[in-house]
């Protein structure tokens, strides 16, 4: 059967994740969570203490950075090492979420890592979530979704996912975060997050989760066939 690439866009915590890796799942393609990649990045940034700012520096660090994707038979999903370490939960932590728009934002960061990326759409059978994988990463690519949800919706649903793992967290640090990473993924000069004209659009404030998965599968299925 032909296989395609399949892209999902959007702003933090709009459901993106889950619902390319349900996506990926049932048409039995990879799924690539781009986010992964900068959170990883980031947080080797933060453990080395690197002054991204300063190019020279963000580039010579860059090159000590390996990352790749390895299925964890536990979970069933793919999991984000970095420099052959397990590091999916620490990238999900508050203190990478608060810097990783300013590195993701940086054009070294960027080439880094959307070059990894489009290496591993060269066999098709992906399904790829981020913010610029429409536009800049897969521009070609077969579907492409831009989810789109409510803020408020977005903040209530973080903060649940947060509150699980760290019931000190208020729901204004975690609208503050949303905000000020909407802002910036959107504004940044190099891969700003913009909807690519042939996107479909899918508002999922008020779809359940089967619901977005039932309506991207018949998209997806319509393409494949
Ligand atoms: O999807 P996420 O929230 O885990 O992504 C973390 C950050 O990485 C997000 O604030 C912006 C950045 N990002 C990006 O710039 N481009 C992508 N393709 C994916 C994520």
């Amino acid at each position: 059967m032909k296989k395609i690439i399949i892209t999902l866009d959007g702003f933090s915590s709009c459901g993106k994740s889950t619902l390319a890796r349900q996506l990926a799942n049932e048409l039995n393609y990879v799924f690539i969570d781009s986010g992964a990649m900068y959170r990883a990045i980031t947080l080797y940034f933060l453990r080395q203490h690197i002054d991204w700012q300063n190019e020279t520096e963000a580039v010579k660090a860059l090159g000590k950075v390996s990352l790749d994707f390895r299925y964890n038979p536990i979970t069933g999903n793919s999991d984000m090492y970095l420099n052959d370490e397990n590091v999916e939960a620490l990238i999900r932590d508050m203190l990478v979420s608060e810097n990783v728009s300013a590195v993701s934002a940086l054009k070294a960061v960027r080439e880094f890592a959307v070059a990894q990326q489009q290496q591993m759409g060269k066999k098709k059978g992906i399904v790829m979530d981020g913010r610029d994988i429409g536009t800049t990463v897969f521009p070609h690519a077969e579907l492409k979704i831009f989810v789109t949800a409510d803020p408020a919706v977005r903040v209530e649903r973080r903060f649940k996912e947060l509150f699980a793992k760290n019931p000190n967290i208020t729901i204004e640090e975690v609208k503050n975060n949303l905000e000020m990473r909407d802002y910036i993924d959107s504004n940044r000069e190099f891969s700003p997050l913009r909807k690519a004209e042939d996107a479909i659009v899918l508002d999922n404030s008020n779809l359940t989760r089967e619901e977005q998965l039932s309506l991207a599968l018949k998209w997806a299925r319509e393409k494949i066939r």
